[in-house]
């Protein structure tokens, strides 16, 4: 459907000749009630006449529109809004178009030179359109146009005064947008090229002949139209071409540590770097380039929670390119603590003295003195976040669109309360969710060659998915919803002003949970809370109300992060006991706002519960199968390394999900079977649901069938999986 300005009211400043001429023809043919305003001076300022604005009034009247002349300068904004508002009783569209030129090479330019290129293209914009904005608020409609120069843009001989004012109203109309979007005004900025009186100096005539101001017209009117929703952007227009323009910013460097402060060699060595756009980041709002500053804050300072929180939602840029990524392995590291900072960590997360249960998390002279369960996140953060996964090859993440999605910790053995741990993150998969990528990381942390405990980090990175990539994981610990009854059993628990605050002193810096205006740049009140401080408290919760506080019990936890909170607020948790496992929720008290969604925590069975005979708390067959297969190698482990020599992934699934995961290990030793996330490097891997493990174990589903049917999905070394009937031939006897 043509677009028609029927009933709309428009402005086009300077409009006596050159593009402004245009504009107000192209707005009055097609309905509007013209303002056609113009000073008729010279191109250099001098001067006045009325005879310009006429003669468009009078070309527009001829063609049976509306327009009204005014011949007031653009410095006395308020009177060219007056001449609308007596004419037509409104303002809908301020074209800011008039102009002059005094160019002069630099070192000549007078202060009258500078002065009144100023006046009339900078101040003389923002007097009318300050004189409508107004208006446009109070009717919930307005559409004003910048015109700038290529001049600003780029720069131009002769032309510093000139430039500096073009620039300065794209500054301007980048402000405006803002401040005008809740409204439904918006601004936005052109840089034309056309031939008119003030282009007819500087090009050859030829050229300008082609360049017709009717060639710009249609973006103005576009721009301007109610369907147009375009808002706070820069075009180059000419020669009947438009194409939108934004800003780049490479990926940089950081050149500071937190030990060592930032020279000026440091600038100079990285200088390749800081001028590389590859990849280069498009920003398009402060507060993208706020966050990604607050995020280098972070990791310099290190220890930051992933992405810690909610900080824009902005959508372009990252790309992530799964194929490299995937089983990328991030550089190892150590993370030493002693009984100080599990105690930190306990008051962190809301332990008091007050509850004399706590005690025990609280005072290293208890006799039972333990460090909590979830401490098992802050031991692996750190390895995280020392060049994390900037440095993973296909990632390029921009950190400024990053959010913490879920978080899934399974702890193997309770938590040393002091020690030093070898911390190993695998980038697991690469998700592309539409809106954006999931990247899981996987995080094993072991006290020598102990696994201590596995951490899954889902990090979302908005913007950043449509790259073709599958939606979903067996790797991923999926969140699971509650049961529909009424919750077992209800916790609350007040926060304190200051709980980010201490939180923070285990280890993850971000300013967003201390510093209000760096919250405030991202959009939040005060600072808010850290996600895996909420975390901690619901965890807690957990191991008081179910597991007699006892760290021991303890097997796993999941959580998704739905929103942030703020110190000083109640958290209820409420849970719901399914055998072993706890489903939990968690929400703000006073707003009753959900936080944490579709988490669990799995606990072992207390000692006094009967107890099982074999390691099988997901109720899998399968577990019996690799029992046994444990004690044969204990039997005649070093024969069959020397038959088989290779290690073996299984991944069981239940129900379409990941049950279980078994390394079977017949490369070093005399091997071993090893139930939990992979630890080192398997061979081969083989995944199977629990059942048709079964079947193939009693010999009833014939394994290449199995793998033909899609029933059993082999990665690495395929051909090593012949090698597993020496393993299995024994067991169809079970
Ligand atoms: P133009 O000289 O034909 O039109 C400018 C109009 O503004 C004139 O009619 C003039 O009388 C009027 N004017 C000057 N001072 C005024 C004041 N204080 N109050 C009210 N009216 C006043 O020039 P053209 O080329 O049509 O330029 C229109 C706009 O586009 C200007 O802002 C110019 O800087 C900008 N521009 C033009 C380019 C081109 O290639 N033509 C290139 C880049 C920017």
């Amino acid at each position: 459907m043509a677009l028609s300005f029927t009933g709309r009211v428009v402005l086009v400043t300077g409009a006596g000749g050159g593009l402004g001429k245009a504009y107000a023809l192209a707005f009055a043919e097609r309905g509007a009630a013209v303002i056609v305003n113009d000073l008729g001076g010279d191109i250099k300022g001098g001067g006045k006449s009325s005879a310009a604005a006429d003669k468009v009034v009078e070309e527009i009247k001829a063609k049976g529109g509306k327009a009204v002349a005014n011949y007031d300068s653009v410095e006395d904004g308020e009177k060219l809004i007056q001449t609308a508002l007596e004419a037509f009783g409104r303002i809908d569209v301020v074209v800011n178009n008039a102009g002059i030129l005094r160019d002069r090479s630099f070192a000549r330019t007078s202060d009258a030179d500078w002065d009144i290129i100023h006046r009339v293209h900078l101040r003389g914009s923002f007097l009318v359109t300050r004189a409508a904005w107004n208006h446009m608020k109070n009717q919930k409609f307005g559409r004003i146009i910048m015109t700038t120069s290529a001049a600003g843009i780029y720069g131009n001989f002769g032309q510093a005064n000139y430039s500096a004012a073009k620039l300065g109203m794209l500054g301007l109309a980048n402000t405006l947008a803002i401040e005008g979007k809740k409204y439904n005004v918006n601004c936005n900025t052109i840089a034309p090229t056309a031939g008119s009186r003030l282009t007819e100096t500087v090009m050859p005539p030829d050229l300008l002949e082609n360049l017709k101001a009717e060639y710009v017209a249609p973006l103005v009117l576009w721009l301007c139209h109610e369907d147009c929703r375009e808002n706070g952007s820069l075009f180059e227009v000419g020669a009947g071409w438009v194409g939108k323009l934004r800003w780049e910013r490479a990926k940089g460097a950081i050149l500071r540590q937190n030990t060592r402060p930032m020279t000026p060699e440091d600038v100079r060595d990285q200088w390749d770097k800081i001028c590389d756009f590859t990849n280069a980041d498009k920003i398009a709002t402060i507060g993208e380039s706020v966050q990604s500053l607050v995020n280098v804050l972070s990791q310099v300072q290190s220890g930051a929670e992933v992405g810690a929180h909610p900080a824009s939602s902005v959508s372009s840029a990252s790309e992530v390119n799964n194929n490299p990524a995937v089983g990328h392995k991030l550089a190892q590291s150590q993370f030493t603590y002693s009984h100080m900072q599990c105690i930190l960590y306990a008051l962190g997360v809301g332990m008091s003295t007050k509850d004399p249960d706590s005690l025990r998390f609280l005072y290293e002279n208890h006799p039972e003195f333990s460090c909590l369960p979830t401490f098992g996140v802050i031991v692996s953060q750190d390895a995280l976040m020392r060049g994390g996964l900037m440095s993973v090859p296909g990632l390029n993440i921009d950190l400024t669109q990053v959010l913490h999605g879920e978080q899934y910790l399974e702890l193997f053995k309770p938590l040393p309360t002091s020690g030093t741990l070898t911390i190993d993150a695998t980038v697991a998969d690469v998700l592309d969710k539409g809106s954006g990528a999931v990247i899981l990381l996987d995080v094993n942390a072991y006290n020598g060659d102990e696994l201590i405990c596995f951490n899954q980090y889902s990090v979302f990175v908005v913007g950043a998915g449509g790259f073709g990539g599958k939606r979903s994981s067996d790797k991923a610990r999926p969140p699971v919803a509650p049961p529909k009854r009424a919750p077992d059993a209800v916790m609350v628990d007040s926060t304190t002003r200051d709980q980010a605050a201490l939180y923070r002193l285990s280890g993850d810096w971000n300013p967003l949970h201390i510093d209000p205006s760096f919250a405030a740049m991202g959009g939040f009140k005060q600072p808010i809370l850290h996600g895996l401080c909420s975390f901690g408290f619901a965890a807690r919760h957990v191991l008081k109300q179910y597991a007699d506080n006892d760290p021991a019990r303890f097997k796993a936890i999941k959580v998704r992060f739905l929103k942030p909170v703020l110190p000083g607020q109640s958290l209820q948790t409420e849970m719901w006991k399914e055998g072993n496992r706890i489903h939990l929720q968690c929400k703000v008290k006073e707003t009753n706002a959900v936080v944490l969604s579709g988490a669990y925590v799995d606990l072992h069975p207390a000692s006094d519960e009967a107890p099982e005979s074999i390691p099988n708390s997901e109720g899998l067959q399968s577990e019996l199968v690799f029992a046994e297969i444990g004690r044969r190698i204990k039997d005649m482990g070093s024969e069959l390394v020397k038959k088989v020599n290779a290690v073996f992934g299984w991944e069981i699934t239940k129900d379409g999900q990941n049950a279980a995961q078994w390394t079977i290990d017949l490369k070093s030793g005399s091997g071993s079977v090893h139930k939990g996330p992979f630890s080192g490097k398997t061979d081969v891997t083989i995944t199977v649901s629990d059942e048709d493990f079964m079947e193939v174990v009693q010999g009833k589903l014939n394994p290449q069938k199995a793998f033909f049917s899609g029933k059993l999905k082999i990665r690495g070394n395929i051909m090593l999986s012949q090698k597993l009937e020496v393993i299995l031939k024994d067991h169809a006897k079970l």
